[in-house]
């Protein structure tokens, strides 16, 4: 597959912000070249059909689930705050990973929630979920809310479906929202809505068009949800329908799955590509993801030089500021041009350091 890939207007090739820069299947630019008139003027009438909308219908289908359960919303950032701010009450517990994406703590926050978190363990070549310590602490705090993210960012760990069971069953007496944004990228796609919707009244399952279908910018994801959940089913109807040019964009992407499964298989090719050229320096250490996006260790005296470097290459890695990650970088597999690009980059600083090392 040759495609180079989607370019930041400020030039700079963008591998720090987690997007899918193949950009959105062929059938996504022509669905929103003939989008029509009625479409971009009028509300839908779905809602008079006793759905929300098409979308909703189709990924009911798909999943097969109800269509009741299927909620839609602007992105998941939109469903994990609707969820949030529906059940967390202020002083009320939410668990959450301690090393993961920061909204999470922030949405507990804007409802004065107090988030109790559970740490990752750090492993040679992986990070890892101690299930049983998490269950230990669930039994402890109690909490109203429990986030569980899989794969988590920017560890790239996921939870087995046989984890995910077991979790979901010890965590019955509260609202679970598993957020799997970054679905599609494993070897294997854990097709498990369908049994975990209809065994777990109150799980949330989180799910985006923005990274494997790569519509970030059309704002538009979804959430399967358990049948006691009805406070967060109504609090997020829209009556008037959703946002339709999306709505067209998330049909098309769902219609074109080979596309979507050519690039995942080229980004899981480029991962192990990653893995094997950091295997070749004993200082770095890349852990195994399950994401479009690789975490890996470095020295903390390569870290400045390394910043500094790829930028006058005009690539962007993520570098942390969080203490748990402060030796870390978090790069977003591009395109397959693009990663050799900034693979071929990082051989050259990572060989000179080793010229110089062997001189020293
Ligand atoms: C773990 C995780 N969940 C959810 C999101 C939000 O994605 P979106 O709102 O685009 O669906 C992100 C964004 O990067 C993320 O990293």
């Amino acid at each position: 597959m040759t495609n180079p890939g989607i370019l930041h207007p400020d030039m700079n090739l963008h591998l720090d912000r987690n997007e899918n820069l193949y950009g959105p299947a062929p059938k996504c630019f022509e669905a929103l070249r003939s989008i029509g008139l009625e479409e971009l003027s009028v509300y839908s009438r779905d809602f008079t059909r006793g759905v929300k909308s098409r979308l909703s219908e189709r990924l009911a289908r798909e999943l097969k689930i109800p269509e009741a359960q299927i909620l839609l919303s602007e992105g998941s950032e939109d469903m994990l705050k609707q969820a949030v701010h529906c059940y967390l009450g202020p002083g009320e517990k939410m668990l959450c990973p301690s090393q993961s994406w920061w909204y999470y703590q922030k949405v507990a926050a804007e409802v004065a929630g107090e988030t109790v978190t559970y740490a990752l363990n750090e492993g040679r070549d992986a990070y890892s979920y101690d299930v049983d310590e998490l269950i230990g602490l669930y039994r402890k705090e109690s909490p109203r809310v429990v986030l569980i993210a899989s794969p988590n960012n920017p560890t790239g760990n996921s939870f087995p479906d046989e984890d995910l069971k077991k979790l979901t069953e010890a965590f019955r007496e509260s609202i679970v929202v598993l957020d799997e944004a970054y679905w599609g990228f494993a070897d294997s796609l854990n097709e498990h809505i369908e049994s975990l919707i209809s065994r777990y009244r109150n799980l949330v399952v989180l799910r985006t068009f923005s990274k494997y279908y790569a519509l970030a910018g059309a704002r538009i994801a979804f959430a399967a949800v358990g049948t006691s959940l009805s406070r967060l089913t109504k609090f997020s109807a829209r009556y008037l329908g959703y946002n339709r040019i999306s709505e067209t964009l998330a049909l098309a992407a769902l219609d074109s799955a080979e596309y979507y499964e050519a690039v995942s298989r080229q980004m899981r090719a480029d991962r192990q590509s990653y893995y094997e050229m950091f295997a070749r320096f004993k200082e770095y250490r890349c852990f195994a993801s399950d994401a479009n996006f690789i975490l890996v260790k470095i020295p903390p005296d390569a870290k400045a030089p390394l910043q500094q470097f790829l930028q006058t290459k005009q690539i962007l890695i993520k570098f942390f500021s969080e203490p748990e990650f402060l030796n870390c970088v978090r790069i977003t597999l591009g395109t397959k041009e693009q990663n050799r690009r900034l693979q071929s980059a990082l051989l050259e600083f990572l060989e000179a350091r080793q010229a110089k090392e062997g001189l020293a």
